[in-house]
């Protein structure tokens, strides 16, 4: 961080400096650190409008222009040329894998795809009608029990290999989350696929037949691995540094991002904006989106275009567009062109993007918008939707988590309070 300038604070007859700091891209901060030991006041910021909570070299998220790197990369180069193991290398190590490095991660990762066979005893303990967010953050966070060899968060080796079977077994513990529901058996990780058709098949394979990978929506699921791989400083981002700030191991930690996630104003947007859609669709369809728009405006319905807006872009969230391409691809590739759901969201999307009440708020589509039709079409059932995004986002939180392990300033988060709450008072 390189020093710019101060900032004057004054405040009840008092004035202090305070170091004004410039990144690399986006807006400079003002260091509040020594604020609470030079005036005995806190900063008061819920929902962390004004707050950088970290430095990061990661990603970098121009919202006003609708821009996403990735450790510099334009998401865009990176959804057109890359696959999603060399996304995950990227995030991990700082940049793209030469041909040696990249053979050596992807053989690394195939190679911890199997998981202890007694997380299926653990698996059945659920009900077979459980939200596959509720099984996924228990699978998870059940990994630090089956994998206690790997849980020293201080010790960079372990963290390293706990990395590894955590990329290696999310597409393995979310296709058997999956297949308990439905009530088949569990497909075991196949190595001689790629990673995401290895993923595929442990999802849509059945014993009694064979299973023919169709690459088009094998490359439609990596993609959108790999726009939803990171988003630096996120909710359940923010959750998974805080949450490892108290030096937990990666596996709790991890389990604490993938609770987070399952929210509706977060992960949970996805499977929202499909069910909307749906909701829509049995109202009516097309002719029914003005009502729908009307309920949205109205400050008492608590009704929220979902896959719109979000709190860093206030324009084109640049991962919906490709989103949105590959859409179009995979509804090609079935012979959905014709998807009722598919045109009901273009139609929403075209009048909300005209209507006043967005234009003024600056809300436009965001990943998710596109991203339900997508995975509906592939065959992935509406309450899985989530469960995709957190295998995606693995990565992210574990490259942001090694990131803070790894900063000397590292400490424990700890937020302070403003209390409003009752007097001492003495219990009569
Ligand atoms: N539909 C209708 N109005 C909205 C919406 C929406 N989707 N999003 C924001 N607004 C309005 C909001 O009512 C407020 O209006 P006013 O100023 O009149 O009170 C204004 O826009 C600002 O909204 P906010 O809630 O203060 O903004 P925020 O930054 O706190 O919220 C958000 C961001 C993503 C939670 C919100 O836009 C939202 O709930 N969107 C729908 C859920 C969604 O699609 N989430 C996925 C985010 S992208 C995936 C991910 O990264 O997790």
């Amino acid at each position: 961080m390189n020093e710019k300038g101060k900032a004057t604070l004054s405040y009840d007859g008092k004035t202090i400096d305070l170091p004004v700091y410039s990144g690399a891209h986006g807006p400079d901060v003002i260091d509040i650190r020594k604020l609470y030991g030079q005036t005995g006041m806190f900063t008061y910021d819920p929902g962390f409008m004004s707050t950088a909570s970290c430095n990061s070299k990661i990603t970098f998220i121009d919202g006003d222009k609708g821009e996403l790197l990735y450790r510099g990369y334009p998401i865009e180069q990176l959804a057109t040329k890359c696959d999603f193991l060399q996304v995950c290398y990227l995030l991990l190590y700082g940049d793209l894998p030469t041909a040696e490095k990249r053979a050596d991660f992807v053989n690394r990762v195939t190679h911890h795809t199997m998981v202890h066979e007694q997380m299926q005893f653990f698996l059945r303990g659920f009900r077979r009608d459980a939200h596959p967010m509720a099984v996924m953050t228990g699978l998870v966070s059940a990994l630090s029990a089956f994998y206690p060899d790997s849980i020293n968060l201080h010790d960079a080796q372990q963290r390293d290999i706990s990395a590894i079977r955590l990329i290696a077994k999310l597409p393995t513990l979310t296709a058997m989350a999956y297949k308990y529901t439905v009530g088949q058996p569990l497909i075991y990780p196949q190595n001689n696929l790629d990673y995401t058709s290895n993923f595929m098949r442990m999802m849509f394979a059945v014993p009694a037949e064979d299973y023919k990978v169709n690459n088009v929506l094998v490359r439609a699921l990596d993609r959108i691995f790999i726009l939803h791989a990171d988003h630096e400083q996120n909710a359940s981002t923010s959750t998974v540094r805080l949450c490892a700030s108290s030096g937990t191991n990666p596996f709790a930690a991890i389990a604490a991002g993938v609770a987070c996630l399952w929210g509706p104003a977060h992960g949970g947007a996805n499977e929202a904006a499909l069910n909307m859609l749906y909701d829509i669709q049995k109202q009516g369809g097309v002719e029914k989106i003005g009502e729908f728009i009307a309920q949205v405006k109205d400050k008492n319905s608590n009704v929220r275009l979902m896959g719109f807006g979000h709190r860093v872009y206030k324009n084109y969230d640049p991962r919906a567009k490709l989103m949105r391409e590959t859409c179009h691809e995979v509804l090609q590739e079935l012979g959905l062109q014709d998807d009722p759901l598919f045109k009901l969201a273009m139609a929403l999307e075209k009048i909300a993007l005209e209507d006043e009440y967005f234009v003024s708020r600056k809300l436009y589509p965001n990943v998710d918008f596109y991203s339900g039709i997508v995975q509906k079409a592939i065959g992935i059932p509406v309450p899985l939707f989530t469960a995709i995004f957190a295998l995606a986002r693995t990565v992210g939180w574990i490259a942001q988590l090694n990131e803070m392990i790894a900063d000397p300033e590292y400490k424990i988060g700890r937020p302070r309070q403003l209390y409003v709450g009752a007097q001492r008072r003495d219990v009569k």
